[in-house]
């Protein structure tokens, strides 16, 4: 959570951090600010630290009257986590003369006795934020050093925690000093400048060979180059990543949000993390699991670690493992999972589910797991991700970059890659034959046209649904197997985006305690597509039609009975039980976003949340 950028170089600071920052703002909105160098009529460097509260839009109208001289500066889009949203929490943070000043995302667990310790010494703290004692033991570093690299150095030595860092000091003009521990950083070298950010979401204009800094490494940035050295401050030379997509991803495209965006992408995401996936023999090539036929063979207990909707994708998963490979498989919020005693052994493969690749419990998880033996793969959307870095192997889910805060594309592509990950471990146990797993995997990449027929045709339907939705003070959302797991999602993205209270059971609980919910005009929202549970599914849904429940019912395409119990009905294609996580979750990302646009929310940058969860 949290976005820095940071620009050195020969342009105007100010439009590249602007430009940098809304692209980073699904990292958190809380509030927004810049410090850029100045020259006084003395000819002496200064630093100009200008701040808002709110979205980056409101610091861009504030800096518009500030001219356009400045050619270094770093600048902030924060997500609360010490100290409310507040012009004085907001970052950049400086030193007490003003001369130093410091973008921090992460946490400093220590800050409490590090602020008393510099209170001692006489520095005077203007926010209530953990970072700002960063600005000060830089301050004090500097004063021995007089080398802003060396400084930020020396002041990490003192912090226990995670930081991505980037500081300026109006005594080196031109210079940023980056450190990283446990928060992405993203460093490149565009023809007119040196560029730093949080994500290369943010600098991807000026280049697409990027360096990501890993743990312990830092960077000196200036105009005319970057140095990168260790924590003892050797030079070191590190791996440049090639980034191949392009920022036509990150714009709307003519869409009036990013969410509509991303659902409609979903097609594109099934086709393309199943290429190349199946060869001619009907073999599954996963080879990125690191994981030999004999080792894959010996697994005996899968779990899937994740957090929100990335778990949702687990519990779908769950389903497939056990069915198709028959062996256990757990489901657990890697937030939970991290402070158990889980049973691990030697044949445990543990599952880490991850959009961003960088929430915090579950890398914390990881570790764990990995110290407790277990075998760990990732699942990911992010190239170089702490989680694809820290798991035995990694499936990338080919999503690209999702900006909307809610996920969706990316949920799909986790399903996707979990399927084809629930195929290879029933080819390798012997439970599915090389002719099943061609046809299912055949049937899996159908859903990609399928999902396009959701989209090309139930438009109207889903607006009904949502007009009849969007004044209720809460909805449920049921189904059962498949449908019960994806009934979870949709609860989660209703809320979320529309700020409608939602929650999800599986259908069969109903009568034990949430029917005494239903009062008449009630939203119930009902996966019932063709299963083996269909018709159980129906009876549950005819006990809330007599509480007088509104029912919208999510049924297979053909099936006219469900209209005699539903008031609206979505249709979507017939697929296989095992697919129909992935069709149905379509119509449910459609309706909470139709809800949320109806109650005027901000479907892209819900209230209270950030994209990238780095911190418990
Ligand atoms: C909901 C949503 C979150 C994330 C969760 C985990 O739409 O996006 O619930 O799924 O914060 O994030 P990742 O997948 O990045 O680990």
């Amino acid at each position: 959570m949290c976005g820095i950028v940071g620009y050195t170089g020969s342009d105007t600071a100010k439009d590249i951090l602007i430009t940098g920052l809304k692209r980073l703002e699904y990292r958190g909105y809380d509030s927004a600010g810049v410090a850029l160098e100045r020259t006084d009529s003395d000819g002496a460097t200064q630093l100009d630290i200008v701040r808002r509260v709110g979205k980056v839009v409101g610091l861009e109208s504030e800096l518009a009257n500030m001219d356009d001289a400045s050619t270094c500066g770093i600048g902030h889009t924060r997500w609360a986590t010490h100290g409310r949203p507040s012009q004085a929490n907001a970052h950049p943070h400086a030193s007490c003369d003003g001369r130093i000043a410091v973008v921090h995302n992460g946490i400093i667990e220590n800050f409490a006795e590090l602020r008393d310790e510099l209170e001692q010494r006489g520095h005077t703290f203007r926010s209530q934020t953990d970072t700002e004692v960063f600005a000060h033991l830089i301050e004090e570093a500097y004063a021995q050093e007089h080398d802003l690299m060396a400084a930020v150095r020396e002041a990490c030595t003192h912090v226990v925690g995670a930081y991505g860092l980037a500081a300026v000091c109006a005594d080196e003009p031109g210079v940023i000093a980056v450190a990283r521990k446990d928060n992405p950083i993203v460093i490149g070298r565009g023809e007119r400048g040196s560029y730093v950010a949080s994500d290369v979401i943010a600098l991807i204009d000026a280049t697409r060979d990027v360096v990501v800094l890993e743990d312990g490494q830092f960077a000196r940035l200036t105009p005319e180059g970057i140095e990168y050295t260790d924590a003892a401050g050797k030079t070191i030379q590190p791996d440049i990543t090639h980034i191949d997509w392009d920022i036509d991803m990150a714009e709307k495209g003519g869409y009036p949000d990013f969410m509509l965006k991303e659902i409609c992408e979903q097609p594109r995401v099934v086709r393309d993390t199943l290429v190349g996936r199946l060869s001619p023999y009907g073999e599954l090539d996963i080879d990125e699991l690191g994981l030999t036929f004999e080792e894959l063979n010996l697994i005996d207990r899968v779990y899937v670690i994740a957090c929100g909707t990335s778990y949702h994708a687990g519990l779908i998963a769950k389903n497939l493992i056990e069915s198709w490979a028959r062996i256990p498989c757990e489901v657990e919020a890697a937030s939970e999972f991290r402070y158990r005693n889980p049973i691990i052994t030697p044949s445990t493969l543990v599952v880490a589910v991850s959009q961003s690749g960088e929430t915090a419990d579950t890398l914390a998880a990881i570790r764990d797991a990995r110290i407790k033996g277990a075998k760990v793969f990732g699942i990911t959307n992010v190239v170089g991700s702490p989680v694809a870095r820290e798991s035995d192997g990694v499936i990338y889910t080919k999503a690209n970059k999702e900006i909307a805060v809610a996920s969706t594309k990316s949920f799909i592509g986790q399903i996707v890659s979990l399927t084809l990950l629930a195929l290879l471990l029933g080819q390798v146990k012997g439970k599915l034959t090389t002719g099943q797993v061609r046809m299912l995997f055949h049937e899996l990449g159908d859903t990609a046209a399928q999902i396009q027929h959701i989209l090309d045709t139930q438009g109207p339907a889903i607006h009904e649904a949502a007009l009849a939705c969007k004044d209720a003070p809460s909805a449920l959302f049921v189904g059962r197997g498949m449908g019960a797991a994806i009934s979870y999602e949709g609860a989660l993205k209703l809320k979320e985006v529309s700020y409608l209270h939602a929650e999800a059971y599986a259908a069969g609980e109903m009568k034990h305690g949430p029917i005494a919910l239903i009062d008449p005009g009630f939203p119930v929202i009902a996966v019932t597509t063709k299963s083996p549970t269909y018709d159980k599914t129906v009876s549950n849904l005819k006990e809330c039609e007599a509480r007088g429940a509104k029912i919208i019912a999510i049924a297979t395409e053909g099936d006219e009975d469900i209209k005699q119990i539903a008031d609206y009905v979505i249709y979507i294609p017939l697929v296989r039980d095992a697919f129909s996580a992935i069709t149905a979750s379509v119509p449910l990302q459609l309706l909470a976003r139709e809800v949320a646009v109806m109650r005027g929310c901000d479907v892209d940058q819900p209230r209270n949340l950030a994209k990238s969860v780095t911190v418990e």
